[in-house]
C-alpha cells in the first residue's frame, strides 16, 4: 500500500512573472497545490508531504487549515535534490508517490490507476507518461527496442530526433523508498540545467536490472502543468467545465456553461437554473429550486431554496427560501434576508438583519438595521448610520411602513406598525402605532410662474 505522497512545490516558477511561488496562484478559487492535495487524498493517501523552499510562507498561508507536513528544501538545486529533503520523514514508509504541485487537472482516478500498476507489477518504480501533440518543454520517454524504458531525457538535454518523440514524463511517480533514496544521493549535476534530475534516478534503477514500469495515460489534459499564465487559464477553462459538467449531471441547469463561473467548493440544490455570466465563488451554497442571473456574482453567501436573483452582487450573505432580488441590487457582508423577502432595483444592504416578509422594493440603503417582519421601506429610503466617525443601528419593528425617501438618522428605534411620512428626516425614537412626519407644510403661492416670466422680460429689456 502507498500510504505517504511527496509534492514538489519548492521551485519559483520563473515564467508565471510573479511576486509569489507559482503553487499559490489560484485556479478555480483555490491556490492550484490545493487541487493536487485534493486528488492526492481522494486517491487513499493519508500522509502528504509538500517541499517548500522559494517563498514558503505563502505555501503555508494558501494552506491554512490543510493536515500536510512541510519539508524544506533551503536550495533549488533541481528535482532530485528536492525528494531527497524528504528521506528522514519517509523511513518508516516502503512506498511513496511524488508528483508536483504544478498540475491542479490532476484527478485521483489517475492517480489510483498508477498505485494499481506499482502495485500489482511490484516494480521498484513506475512513472505515468502520456502523449502530447505539442511534447515541447517535457520530458521525453526514452523507450528500448523491447518498449520497455530506458530512461528520460530532458528537453533541454535532448537530440533533435528525441524531440520529435511525443511520449512525455508526467513528473508523477511511484518508487519503492528504499530503492530511490539510496540512489538520490548518487545524482549528479551533469546535464544542461546543471540540477539534479529525479528523472536520472529511473535509469539507475534500470541499470542495476531494476523493473521500471512505464503507465502510458489516455488522461492527458490531467497532468498538464502549469509554466506560466497562459497554461493557467486553460486549467482554469478545463476546471471550470468539469464543474459545470458536475453540477448539471446532479440536477442544476445551465443554459451557457461557458459564460458560467463556478468555484471547486460550491454546492448548487437540484432543479437550480443558473443562467449566463454568473460567477459564484468560495464556499457559496445554493439551495434547491433558484433562479440565478442574469449577471449574478455570488462570493462565499448562503442561499435557500426556491430563490431568485438576477442581476446582483452578493457577499458573504444568507438569504433565506423564496426571497426575490434584483435586478441591482447589492447585498454586502452581513446580510440575512428572512423568508420570502424581496430586494428589488437599486437596493444596497449592509449588515443588516431582514425579518419574513419583508420589503425593499427599490433605490434604497439599509445599513447596521434590524428590520422585523411585514416591514415595508418605501422608494429611497437611507438608514444614515453613519456620523463620519462611528456606526448607529437602526431598529425597524414588525409591520412598520417607513414612506419614501425617508431619511432614517441612527441610532433610531420605529416601534411596531408605525408609519413615517414620504420625504421626513427621523432623528427621534417614535413609539409604536405612531405617525412621525418631519417635513416643511406646504405653501401654494398662486400667480407665480406668470409673475416671474414678467420679471424674466423686465431684466432683459
Ligand atoms: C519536470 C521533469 C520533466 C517532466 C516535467 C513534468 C525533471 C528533471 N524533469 O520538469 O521530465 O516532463 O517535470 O511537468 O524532474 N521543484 C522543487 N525543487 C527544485 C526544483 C523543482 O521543489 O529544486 C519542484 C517545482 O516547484 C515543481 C516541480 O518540482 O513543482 C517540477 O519542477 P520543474 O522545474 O517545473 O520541472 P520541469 O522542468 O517542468
Ligand atoms: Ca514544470
Amino acid at each position: 500500500m502507498v500510504s505517504a505522497a511527496v509534492i514538489l512545490a519548492a521551485g519559483k516558477g520563473v515564467r508565471m512573472r510573479s511576486a509569489y511561488p507559482k503553487v499559490v496562484h489560484r485556479v478555480a478559487g483555490i491556490p492550484m497545490i490545493q487541487h493536487v492535495i485534493q486528488a492526492v487524498r481522494a486517491a487513499g493517501i493519508r500522509t502528504i508531504y509538500v517541499v517548500v523552499g522559494h517563498g514558503r510562507e505563502y505555501v503555508y498561508k494558501a494552506l491554512a487549515g490543510i493536515n500536510v507536513e512541510y519539508v524544506i528544501q533551503e536550495q533549488q538545486l533541481g528535482t532530485g535534490h528536492a525528494l531527497r529533503q524528504a528521506e528522514a520523514f519517509l523511513e518508516d514508509t516502503s512506498a511513496v508517490l511524488v508528483l508536483s504541485g504544478d498540475i491542479p487537472l490532476i484527478q485521483a482516478d489517475t492517480l489510483t490507476s498508477l498505485l494499481n500498476q506499482q502495485e500489482e507489477s511490484q516494480a521498484t518504480a513506475t512513472v505515468l507518461s502520456t502523449t502530447l501533440n505539442h511534447p515541447a518543454g517535457y520530458g521525453r520517454i526514452i523507450r528500448n527496442p523491447d518498449q520497455s524504458l530506458q530512461r528520460i531525457v530532458e528537453e533541454k538535454d535532448a537530440s533533435p530526433e528525441q524531440k520529435q518523440i511525443a511520449e512525455i514524463n508526467s513528473g508523477i511517480y511511484c518508487f519503492k523508498t528504499r530503492e530511490v533514496f539510496p540512489r538520490l544521493a548518487n545524482l549528479t549535476t551533469d546535464n544542461a540545467q546543471g540540477e539534479y534530475y529525479l528523472t536520472d534516478v529511473l535509469a539507475m534503477m534500470i541499470k542495476d536490472q531494476h523493473r521500471v514500469g512505464v503507465m502510458l495515460s489516455t488522461a492527458s489534459d490531467d497532468i498538464l502543468g502549469i509554466n506560466d499564465r497562459v497554461q493557467m487559464a486553460y486549467c482554469e477553462a478545463v476546471l471550470r467545465r468539469r464543474k459545470n459538467i458536475a453540477l448539471m449531471r446532479a440536477g442544476v441547469t445551465m443554459i451557457d456553461p461557458g459564460s458560467v463561473f463556478i468555484d471547486q467548493q460550491v454546492l448548487i440544490g437540484e432543479e437550480t437554473v443558473i443562467l449566463p455570466h454568473t460567477m459564484i465563488e468560495g464556499e457559496t451554497v445554493i439551495g434547491p429550486g433558484c433562479n440565478i442571473g442574469p449577471s449574478v456574482r455570488i462570493s462565499n453567501s448562503k442561499i435557500g431554496a426556491q430563490v431568485t436573483i438576477e442581476s446582483a452582487r452578493i457577499i458573504d450573505a444568507h438569504i433565506d427560501d423564496q426571497c426575490n432580488i434584483g435586478p441591482f441590487a447589492y447585498l454586502r457582508p452581513g446580510t440575512r434576508l428572512g423568508h420570502g423577502v424581496k430586494v428589488g432595483d437599486f437596493v444596497e444592504i449592509k449588515n443588516s438583519i431582514i425579518g419574513e416578509h419583508s420589503k425593499i422594493p427599490h433605490l434604497s440603503y439599509v445599513g447596521d438595521a434590524q428590520v422585523g417582519t411585514g416591514v415595508n421601506i418605501g422608494a429611497g429610503t437611507i438608514t444614515c448610520n453613519y456620523d463620519g466617525a462611528n456606526k448607529y443601528p437602526t431598529f425597524l419593528e414588525d409591520g412598520v411602513f417607513i414612506g419614501s425617501n425617508t431619511n432614517l438618522v441612527a441610532p433610531i428605534r420605529i416601534g411596531k406598525d408605525s408609519v413615517t411620512g414620504a420625504g421626513s428626516t427621523i432623528t427621534r425614537d417614535v413609539p409604536p402605532g405612531t405617525l412621525a412626519v418631519e417635513r416643511a407644510r406646504q405653501r401654494n403661492i398662486k400667480g407665480w410662474a406668470k409673475k416671474t416670466k414678467d420679471d424674466q422680460e423686465v431684466t432683459k429689456e
